[in-house]
């Protein structure tokens, strides 16, 4: 078995009169015809009502009045009956040839770039609040790339094996799924997270009980059922949606709970580690945690980097998708001389031509933001900022008579180590602090310490000895940094992704050193 050759999927632009335009302008208008959805609790394949008899609502964030879906919210018996699903669907999963395996997820990515593309991006769009470029860029291209490179890594992970042999001796390595099930936690802000969480660990023979974002239900539900169409046996990913603390609660408290997937906030992470530490007694094993929690991104500008190509790309990270990539950048370092010499002038005006709006009318760069807490925590951040004295130069208010709209907004400080310099906010706000030029290591420095994350982050200079200096004392400010290109949008196969300190575990999703974390090696020796 040789798998086809791998390659990111090929990028569709929706010009106006496009066929591509076309087609999503039509899924869009059948989509929003089915509203509200229903999405139920999926165990071993069956669709199931809540016993709990309640079900949640994930609304158009851009459009409030809007219910996109109600879902399912799973009761504790339902999600016991996930996990023990999943656990006997383990040996015959596990048992089928990877080939096989990997053509349920090659299958899978194919409808995802063809007969489900349109519905997935309209999903994401109307669910999520992504303009089509950002739903192209996760739910069509960065889904599909999980998937087909996943395959890739895991082909050549199996084919690593002990290089000595001797004419009596045959060494080999054995890449066994972990024992028991793993729990997949996903977050809203993704398609394509929702889709790999459960699938990186289901692909080297795992069985996953997946708990979607109640904001992402509908696009997430309907990644189940590619999954499903293309040939996934029932039970392998187990789909839980409901209340999070007792359905992840319920999993990490099992006795066969062998791994957590996770994606989502710092404070929720790092909970669940405490839990599963207190736990160890009652498990099997050691289980495998691999989690990416929050981000306090930095662009540093050197005064050799050009003014208007840095402003784009410092806007492109700060406010596509409304700021809500956990990669998405907040913290902007610019040298005095740049700064008055044009970027400041360059910076406001560019945002002030910045349009918000619904996703659906394509002229707009940026969207809503997911609902209501999140457009309450954002607006109050930029009171509190202007409370502390710092100052808005763009931007500065919301409107959510309609939907959760957000203009971008630009903070100024003094204070590097202000509230809006230091707290995660996970909204269109960046905040600019002004550093003299002479301090350019200085504040490099000051970039590193600022925060406890270290996610992403972008410097910007044309001088090399400026590069090498900046990169040298950025060297663990941040597991994905780039030089003269923004600090978001990292492309699978190109740019694995993840961050340590508070980020997360950097196990690097788009790499093949996740799918290591889910395995467990069995080396053996035969003698002849
Ligand atoms: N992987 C996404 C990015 O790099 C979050 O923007």
């Amino acid at each position: 078995f040789k798998i086809p050759a791998i390659d990111n999927e090929t990028m569709k632009h929706y010009q106006p009169q496009s066929a591509d335009r076309a087609g999503l302008t039509q899924a869009l208008k059948d989509l929003e015809a089915t509203f509200p959805q229903s999405v139920p609790i999926i165990i071993n394949g069956e669709r199931q009502s809540s016993g709990l008899k309640s079900t949640g609502k994930q609304l158009n964030p851009g459009q409030h009045s809007q219910v996109v879906a109600t879902y399912e919210e799973a009761s504790d018996a339902q999600v016991d009956a996930a996990i023990k699903g999943a656990l006997d669907a383990k040996k015959s999963w596990e048992a089928m040839p990877w080939n096989d395996k990997a053509a349920i997820f090659m299958k899978t990515a194919d409808l995802i770039s063809t007969k489900y593309r349109y519905t997935l991006m309209a999903a994401t769009m109307l669910g999520q609040g992504k303009n089509t470029w950002q739903a192209e860029i996760d739910a069509a291209a960065e889904l599909a790339d999980f998937l087909r490179f996943g395959i890739k890594y895991v082909e050549e992970m199996y084919a690593v094996q002990p290089p000595k042999n001797s004419p009596t001796v045959w060494n080999r390595t054995e890449y066994r799924p972990l024992e028991g099930f793993v729990m997949a936690v996903s977050p809203f802000n993704f398609t394509a997270i929702g889709g790999n969480l459960p699938a990186a660990p289901a692909m080297v023979g795992n069985t996953v009980v997946w708990k979607p974002s109640p904001m992402a239900t509908l696009s997430n539900y309907i990644v189940y059922q590619i999954l499903e169409e293309a040939g996934l046996p029932k039970g392998v990913i187990q789909f839980v949606p409901g209340p999070p603390a007792e359905i992840v609660g319920r999993a990490v408290n099992n006795p066969d709970f062998s791994a957590l997937h996770y994606t989502g906030s710092t404070q929720v992470f790092k909970h669940l580690w405490k839990t599963i530490s207190s736990n160890l007694d009652i498990y099997k094993g050691y289980p495998r945690i691999v989690g990416e929690t929050g981000g306090k991104n930095f662009h540093l500008v050197h005064n050799s980097a050009p003014i208007k190509p840095t402003v784009i790309q410092t806007i492109r990270a700060a406010f596509e998708y409304q700021g809500q990539k956990c990669s998405a950048c907040s913290r902007l370092y610019v040298p005095s001389s740049l700064w008055k010499n044009g970027f400041e002038k360059e910076l406001v005006e560019q945002v002030n031509s910045i349009t918000v709006g619904k996703v659906q009318d394509w002229n707009h760069f940026m969207g809503p933001v997911i609902n209501k807490p999140a457009f309450d925590k954002i607006t109050g951040y930029i009171k509190k900022a202007q409370d502390v004295g710092d100052k808005v130069i763009a931007g500065g208010s919301g409107d959510d008579s309609e939907g959760y709209y957000v203009k971008p907004t630009v903070i100024v400080t003094t204070n590097p180590k202000t509230v809006t310099m230091t707290e995660e906010i996970f909204g269109p706000v960046i905040t600019v602090y002004v550093y003299e030029d002479a301090d350019f290591e200085k504040t490099a420095e000051l970039v590193d310490s600022t925060t406890t994350y270290a996610l992403t982050g972008a410097l910007f200079a044309r001088d090399r000895a400026a590069v090498i200096k900046g990169q040298a004392l950025l060297r663990n400010s941040a597991g994905n940094f780039y030089i003269n290109d923004k600090c978001t949008g990292a492309v699978v196969g190109q740019q694995p992704f993840g961050g340590a300190r508070a980020s997360g575990t950097n196990d690097k999703a788009g790499a093949p050193s996740l799918f290591s974390r889910f395995v467990s090696a069995r080396s053996i020796k035969e003698a002849f």
